[in-house]
């Protein structure tokens, strides 16, 4: 048993887990020895992760196919998951969708409302609660730089992020007691197929440069236990001190919007 999996218990439940930051996550916790139920929409894609990793390293792996937005997914994942003691949760799922905010349709807004701040309330309750009683246990919220400045062109995606990240947080205080670590990462960009699709100009240089997923996931699961709240990539640390701390709100919203629209803007 690794010092991980003693900490924190032998499962760990992981969303959005089939591809991108959340099979990234599986892989590090599966190193460390804990057994995972791997969570995804993507059937296909979640079986051969689900199969790779537990060719690779040995552990348990039990792939369950759901769709977060789904008003009641939670006995679904119950019933998949009550004979496992989930001492780790990652709530890294998330969806979003670039467009203007009239423009883009109230369905799109309320599934992202769903997956990216309703899914990882309902998890971080249910789960949460199990391992305050066992008084063991963590918890990753997988929130994205855009929730320090409301982010134009991704509007309702970056109010999502500002929710986890404020719940998270929040809850770090409230669970550090119980020997729950809590931590909300703040994820800047980085290589994942979700990533791409949004970003057709692969190649060209950013600032801050994009991550990989994992450098992204070592940071993050290195400040667990440290701090409510992390972002991982030291130039992302630093141009969220710009944003943050330097600039004024106004300024901070306006040079990411003028950003946004030089990618996005038509
Ligand atoms: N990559 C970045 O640059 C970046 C930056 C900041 C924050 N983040 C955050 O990091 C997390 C992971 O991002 P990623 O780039 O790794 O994403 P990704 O490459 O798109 O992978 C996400 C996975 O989650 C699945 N998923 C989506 N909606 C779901 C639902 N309703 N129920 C169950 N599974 C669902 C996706 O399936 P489908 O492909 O079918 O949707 C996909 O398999 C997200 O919360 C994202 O907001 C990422």
């Amino acid at each position: 048993m690794s010092a991980f999996s003693e900490k924190y218990g032998r499962w760990a439940l992981v969303t959005g887990a089939a591809m991108g930051l959340g099979a990234e996550f599986a892989r590090q916790l599966a190193r460390e020895g804990l057994n995972l139920a791997l969570l995804d929409i993507q059937e296909e894609l979640l079986t051969l992760t689900s199969q790779a990793l537990s060719h690779e390293f040995h552990v348990e792996v039990r792939p369950v196919v759901l769709d977060l937005a789904m008003p009641n997914f939670l006995p679904g994942l119950i019933a998949s998951t009550c004979d496992l003691e989930i001492g780790f949760l990652v709530n890294n799922a998330g969806i979003s969708a670039i467009g203007h905010f009239l423009d883009v349709p109230l369905e799109k807004h309320l599934s992202i409302l769903a997956v990216n701040a309703r899914a990882p309330l309902i998890l971080a309750h249910h789960f949460g609660r199990l391992m305050r009683e066992r008084k063991r246990g963590g918890i990753i919220f997988v929130s994205s730089m855009s929730a320090l400045t409301g982010t134009s062109y991704v509007s309702e995606y970056s109010a999502t992020k500002a929710h986890d990240l404020a719940l998270g947080e929040a809850l770090w205080q409230e669970l550090r007691s119980s020997n729950v670590d809590v931590l909300t990462t703040i994820v800047g960009a980085t290589d994942t197929p979700g990533w791409r699709a949004e970003n057709p100009s692969i190649g060209v240089k950013t600032w801050p440069p994009v991550m990989s997923p994992e450098d992204t996931v070592r940071e993050t699961l290195a400040a667990l236990g440290k701090t409510p709240s992390f972002v991982p990539g030291s130039q992302n640390r630093l141009a969220t001190f710009l944003t943050t701390r330097l600039l004024s709100r106004k300024s901070a919203v306006t040079t990411v919007g003028k950003e946004m629209d030089m990618r996005y803007g038509t």
